[in-house]
This record gives C-alpha cells, structure tokens and sequence, in this order.
C-alpha cells in the first residue's frame, strides 16, 4: 500500500483507472500480479476480464464519475467499509483457479513478492466485485475533489445501482467471471 492508499478514478463511461502500484489477484495469479497502474473492468463485458479491453464502447456503457461520499472516511475519524456485501453477498470463494483470464502481453506486469512497498492489493473475486485491501482514494469525472473509501468493494458487473460500489446486483444479473 502507498502511504497516501490506491488512487482510482472514475474517468466516466469507462473502466476503474488505477494510478497507483498495485497487485492484481485472480485465477493463475493467486499471489499477484504486480503492475505500476491498470484499468480495470468495470462494465462486465472485457474478454480480458478483470482488465478492461475496451468492449466497454461496444456496449455503450454508461456510468457517472459521480461517487457517493456518504460513507466516505472522515478526515479524523475511523473509517467505513463503503460497499462491503454483507456476509451473504460476498462472492463465493470455492471457484477453482485456472490461468483463464491471466493478463497477456504488456498487460501481466511483473509477477513479484507480495506487500512489497508502494503496492495495493485488489482481489477479482468470483463472479463478483473486486475487492481492494486498505485506504482507497477514488475521483470521477465530474466530481469534484476525491474521497477515501477503506477496503471498498467495487463493481466490476456493470450493473450496480451505486457505481463504483458494489451493490449486490452481481447476483441479480447473474454475473460470471472468473475469480478467487
Ligand atoms: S470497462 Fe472497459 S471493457 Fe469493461
């Protein structure tokens, strides 16, 4: 994790930016993939899943840069867990990993050790939302200034009520995608 946590922005109609280091965990990477930035799906449709391939302009998806600072931290309190399923909505954990969905070309970033310096760590859970450990700094277009969120879950189904946050609706919709 950077001393400031993972900066993510909402660039509008498009996939979670990631401006930071960060280690993606998902199936064939159980212990990471280390990158100095990604984006990441968020409209559920990437073949590449859980990095955005740009199918997100074929299917004309549609999502604000606005976010709900509702529950964001407080500057001097403790935090929040902004988009956290309760217990019966977290993803199902027994998915059996595989190297599908394994970033390729200059997409798959390095493979180092975990909690190395400077690096966040975001789990593509099974069929479900991406999870991001620690302090996470999100700004979107249109909005003004940036919250921070701690251990927020984020949608990557596409089809949540509360962009970026997961809402459950993955189960609604009947995501599949690969995860951990
Ligand atoms: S957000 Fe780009 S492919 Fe899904």
């Amino acid at each position: 994790m950077t001393a400031n946590g993972c900066i993510v922005h909402l660039g509008g109609d498009g996939p979670l930016l990631v401006r930071s280091p960060l280690r993606v965990r998902m199936p064939g990477a159980e212990d990471g993939i280390a990158k100095p930035k990604a984006a990441l799906c968020r409209c559920g449709q990437s073949a590449n899943k859980p990095f955005c391939d740009g199918a997100h302009r074929d299917v004309e998806f549609r999502a604000s840069g606005l976010i709900d600072t509702s529950r964001a931290m407080p500057e001097s309190e403790a935090p929040s867990r902004e988009g956290a399923p309760s217990e019966d909505e977290a993803p199902p954990r027994d998915g059996a990993p595989s190297g599908e969905g394994a970033p390729s070309g200059d997409e798959a970033g390095s493979a180092a050790p975990a909690d190395e310096a400077g690096e966040s760590v975001v789990t593509a859970h099974a069929n479900g939302p991406l999870h991001f450990d620690g302090v996470v700094e999100i700004s979107g277009e249109g909005h003004e200034g940036s919250a921070r969120f701690l251990q927020p879950w984020l949608c990557r189904c596409g089809a949540s009520k509360n962009k970026p946050f997961c809402d459950g609706s993955h189960k609604e919709i009947a995501f599949e995608a690969e995860g951990l």
